[in-house]
């Protein structure tokens, strides 16, 4: 057993403003006790003090802020050497930097390194759960999960499946990729906290038959998650409306073969048209807003906003998405989503964006019940925050007040060097 002591914060619903009390739980002189892994109980430190056993371990994190691991749902995890890449939009920046850095992945050794230092990455940063993206290679995604198996990591993850308009070596057919995608589903869905995503990377790579073979998949597998790519770049969208005829547009080309639905994460979604925002919504489907790779690539502004207020709300999460993404970190993610969200004429409050990279992600991921939050029986996966990490933090610090004031701090001015400790599955990760 082992008892953190702290302050702790962990969101109950969606925060509907700044003084929304109801919207979380804080303890001031916080505890959260965890025993194999696991929560067993979250609240004030002294009560959980008295009722444990002398062999319990207490761990001090005073005065920092304890908070549930943060989740990224959309990450590229062989881009690590493809961030930082000048000068092109999404068409070019993938067959100029991105497809030719991929085709490094056949070999396995070079997956191993990359995963490890992925994850490394990630932890380091405070963020325990991620949804990702491998290449096509059946070696890159055996990587990944043996990488995340041995740290215990919750983790979604996928091949990509690309059988056109890619470089020799990083293509696959309609047939291999539908083999490999089952024979990697059956080693790995379900080891361990590991999840298995199908992954037809976007419709420009895959062609008709390919579509029908993720289509096949999703009917076998229908609990499994599906990720890829939506309406991110107006070339894109056009490409795409030419590879597809038949199409009513882009969003229409994933609903044809199957592929929507409550699972589906749906990179970008910067373009949609109405109709295509209801047919997300109807589905249940995932708009994943990410924000510094659309700024990166200049693909454009996701309107968070309107999508979370119209008559039909989009199911919304946020991703670094790395490598088009320009930071590992889920606090310097928001930090410019708060700007995205700024040019648009709205705020997104820090209530709301520290429950978007939990409590948020968790339900989008639809993981809710394993992570996203400090209740007894999730999984202990965890962030302890400092919001007097660097100097210039400290100093600001002198002058906040309130929870939401030094949260909004920490989202502004806050990286890595924020993040005191990570706890993985109630282990602790960071320097691991
Ligand atoms: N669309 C298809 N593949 C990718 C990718 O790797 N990154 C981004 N940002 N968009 C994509
Ligand atoms: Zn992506």
């Amino acid at each position: 057993m082992i008892l953190l002591r702290g302050r702790t914060l962990s969101f109950i619903t969606e925060p509907e403003g700044i003084d929304d009390r109801a919207s979380y739980r804080y303890f001031e002189d916080g505890g959260i006790l965890i025993d194999k892994g696991h929560i067993v109980a979250t609240g004030d430190f002294g009560p959980l003090a008295s009722g444990i056993g002398k062999d319990a371990e207490i761990v001090d994190h005073r005065p920092h802020l304890i908070l549930p691991g943060f989740i990224d749902a959309h990450v590229h995890m062989p881009q690590m050497q493809v961030i930082a890449s000048y000068g092109a939009e999404l068409l070019d920046w993938l067959n100029n930097y991105t497809f030719p850095e991929e085709t490094k992945f056949r070999d396995a050794q070079h997956s191993r390194r990359i995963a490890r230092l992925f994850l490394d990455q990630m932890v380091s940063q405070g963020t325990t759960t991620v949804a990702a993206y491998c290449t096509v290679h059946k070696a890159s995604a055996e990587a990944f999960f043996a990488e995340a198996l041995s740290r215990d990591m919750r983790v979604i993850a996928g091949k990509c499946l690309m059988d056109r308009n890619a470089p020799e070596g990083l293509r696959d057919t309609a047939r291999t990729g539908y083999d490999d995608t089952k024979a990697l589903i059956a080693e790995w869905h379900g080891r361990g906290r590991l999840h298995y995503a199908i992954t037809p990377r976007f419709a420009i790579t895959s062609t008709d038959e390919q579509m029908a073979a993720c289509g096949a998949l999703a009917n076998e597998f229908p609990d499994l998650h599906i990720q890829t790519h939506l309406s991110e770049n107006r070339a894109e969208i056009d490409y795409t409306q030419t590879l597809f005829p038949w199409s009513k547009d882009y969003t229409d080309v994933y609903e044809r073969f199957g592929l929507l639905g409550h699972k589906t994460l749906f990179g970008h979604c910067i373009h949609l048209t109405e109709r295509e925002a209801d047919a997300l919504s109807d589905s249940g489907s995932v708009a994943v807003f990410c924000p510094t790779s659309n700024l990166f690539l200049g693909s454009g502004l996701f309107d968070y906003h309107r999508y979370k207020r119209r008559p039909k709300p989009l199911r919304v999460a946020a991703a670094s998405d790395v490598g088009g993404g320009t930071n590992y970190s889920m606090l310097r993610t928001m930090d410019e989503g708060y700007k995205v969200i700024a040019l648009q004429g709205e705020k997104l409050n820090p209530l709301a964006s520290f429950w978007q990279m939990t409590l948020g992600n968790a339900r989008a991921l639809s993981l809710e019940a394993h992570v996203g939050t400090l209740e007894p029986g999730t999984d202990a996966d965890i962030v302890v925050l400092d919001a007097r990490a660097t100097p210039g933090m400290a100093l600001r610090m002198e002058t906040i007040e309130t929870l939401a004031e030094e949260l909004f701090l920490l989202q502004t001015l806050g990286d890595d060097r924020a993040v005191r400790e990570v706890y993985v599955a109630g282990k602790p990760a960071k320097g691991a």
